[in-house]
């Protein structure tokens, strides 16, 4: 069955450019972002894996640790960073898992077939520390990912946690925060934003990222 938000991301043992990863103990107290491509040496996926290799600290300043997937073997991969660094003007570190066996793929549901029946999909989970799915995206092999969009949901689900709050559309870091319908007492209120908030309507209350 395929993976819901809130489940347990299934723990797994997997080859990867960087040796063997045993993902639980790899990801130990981090965040973690799993991804699959359809296949190595591809125009889009080089595009994808360079972009995200450029996104390397901003992943890094929030915890995140980022793994990426495709059937192919490690070889096949190594020499494919090879020509990502190249042709994308980077250094791509984060691991690439080589699910050879798909194993992976069957266990996160990456493998569509009425898509393609061999090869994994753009699959996007996001994983809390908790090891939780928190996020999961599917794309179409014809289309790339955009990556910034993958840190501005981990910005909103960092936020989100920590504060009774809830980002509205389009929001970017830095803008204004929902205060989320749960929450009515007007003392705690008071208590939890101290900026203030606007109400527009009495479920729709606007207030400072309160973490700013
Ligand atoms: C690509 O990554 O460029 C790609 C992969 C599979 C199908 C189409 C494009």
């Amino acid at each position: 069955m395929a993976l819901r938000l809130g489940d347990i991301a299934p723990d797994f043992e997997q080859d990867s450019t960087a040796g063997r990863i045993r993902f639980h103990e790899w990801l130990g107290s981090s965040w973690g972002v799993l991804f699959s491509h359809p296949a190595d040496f591809t125009p889009v996926c080089t595009t994808e894996l360079g972009y995200t290799a450029k996104l390397g600290q901003e992943f890094a300043r929030r915890n995140v640790k980022v793994l990426a997937l495709s059937v192919d073997g490690v070889e096949s991969h190594k020499t494919w960073v090879k020509d990502i660094d190249e042709t994308q003007n980077t250094r791509v570190e984060f691991p690439i898992l080589a699910d050879a066996d798909r194993k992976v793929s069957t266990q996160y549901d990456m493998i569509h077939p009425n898509a393609n029946a061999t090869l994994t999909v753009r699959s996007v989970f996001v994983i809390d520390p908790a090891k939780k799915v928190r996020l999961t995206i599917t794309y179409p092999a014809s289309t790339g990912r955009n990556f910034d969009e993958i840190l501005r949901v981990i910005d909103s689900l960092q936020l989100t946690d920590g504060y009774s709050v809830a980002t509205p559309v389009n929001w970017k870091p830095g803008e204004d925060v929902i205060i989320v319908p749960s929450l009515q007492d007007p003392e705690v209120i008071r208590q939890k934003f101290p900026k203030g908030y606007r109400a527009v309507k009495p479920y729709l209350r606007y207030t400072p990222q309160p973490d700013r």
